[in-house]
């Protein structure tokens, strides 16, 4: 049996070559706004000794004010992945059940089932490609614990108006359920909505500056809640000495300048987002399956074509340096079906998608044994 490719080690083994376009990072922010600050942490040495534990007063002042909610503490943890797996353990137990979406950003239910707990898939793989208060409503039953609502999602980059967030936020309340609220997208989608402003005690807010400060890399990220449920999650923090100086200091520095930035990485964003769907409209047999998208990433249905998401990926890899991901990791029922794109990226990055994704997909599709038989 020959071993599966691995996209992400060969893409790792040719730094500066590849169009990344595969994990919804975000290439566009200033570098010189971390870099000075990165700089003069290391400097200063400020490696040598602990943080502080609950972590620098000044950055969960800055992302406390980002939010604005009344009410909510803010904690930091290793990334929003570390406070989506702390939220897990500490709300859910054997048994229970969340109500969540298909496709969707499986870890966070993997996180789920190692708390003994399962997650009910709702199939969101068809228009308006989203949850609705009313299918959440009739899927609750005695066992449901929690709703997850990722707003924007990943992977579809579809995301909630005001109004839905209110209306299934009120359901959380109504229903006394927990409401994992993962706004990580947030910063790229307009007009958007805080379940914590309508369900402030049930709510838990994740954040992270991976994806709108360009920070994956260092890890920043974390929750806002009530000082009582806060505190409830906070336990299961393993990270109790607190989290990375270099980060926390990049982090700050990110945040605080943001305002002068964001808007030009949102506008480049969906630049390359209509560009896309450009490329997209004109290969027979793909579509996107949410337009305009919410966050920085989209899915393209390349089912039609009769390819399969993990052939297109290593031929985009292999043959032109464009790295794409593969749906199967985001969706149990339509995994084979669809490959994320994702394009917080200089445009050159989406010129070469422009040229490669053609050609793979016409050469593909002339290679196959049907379509030569035919
Ligand atoms: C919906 C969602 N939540 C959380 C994360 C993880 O964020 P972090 O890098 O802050 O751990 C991702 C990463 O892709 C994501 O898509």
């Amino acid at each position: 049996m020959s071993t599966p490719f691995d996209a992400f080690g060969y893409a790792r083994a040719r730094p500066g070559e590849i169009a990344w376009l595969s994990q919804n990072t975000n290439h566009l922010v200033p570098p010189e706004v971390v870099r000075g600050a990165l700089e003069e942490a290391v400097r200063a040495r400020r490696y040598e000794g602990y943080p502080v534990a609950a972590g620098d007063p000044e950055l969960l002042d800055l992302v406390t004010a980002d939010f604005g909610l009344s009410g909510a503490r803010t904690y930091l943890t290793g990334g929003g992945t570390e406070a989506l797996y702390m939220t897990a353990r500490a709300l859910l137990g054997a048994g229970d059940e969340v109500i969540a979406s298909d496709p969707s950003y499986l870890i966070i239910h993997r996180f789920v089932e190692l708390s003994g707990a399962r997650t009910k898939n709702l199939d969101i793989y068809a228009p308006p490609c989203r949850l609705t208060a009313e299918r959440i409503s009739e899927a609750i039953g005695p066992r449901t614990r929690m709703i997850l609502l990722i707003d924007p999602l990943n992977p579809l980059g579809s995301g909630y108006a005001r109004d839905e967030v209110r209306a299934i936020a009120e359901v959380a309340h109504d229903r006394h359920l927990f409401l994992l609220n993962d706004v990580t997208y947030r910063d790229f989608s307009d007009g958007h909505a805080l379940a914590a402003e309508f369900a402030p005690e049930e709510t838990v807010t994740v954040w992270s500056l991976s994806k709108n400060c360009g920070l994956a890399g260092l890890r920043v990220g974390g929750y806002l809640a009530s000082p009582e449920l806060g505190a409830k999650i906070a336990r299961f923090n393993t990270n109790d000495l607190g989290i990375n100086v270099l980060a926390q200091a990049a982090g700050r520095a990110a945040l605080a300048t943001k305002p002068r930035w964001i808007g030009n990485v949102v506008r480049q964003t969906r630049a390359n987002g209509a560009r896309v769907r450009e490329v997209v409209g004109g290969v027979e047999g793909t579509h996107l399956l949410v337009y305009p998208s919410r966050a920085n990433m989209m899915a393209i249905d390349i089912a039609a074509t009769g390819l399969s998401p993990e052939v297109v990926q290593e031929d985009l890899l292999r043959r032109h340096g464009v790295f794409l991901r593969a749906g199967n990791y985001l969706s149990p029922t339509h995994g084979g079906r669809f490959i994320r794109i994702s394009f917080s990226n200089p445009p050159a990055d989406l010129e070469r998608f422009a040229a490669a994704f053609p050609e793979t997909i016409e050469r593909l599709r002339a290679d196959r044994p049907a379509a030569r038989a035919a």
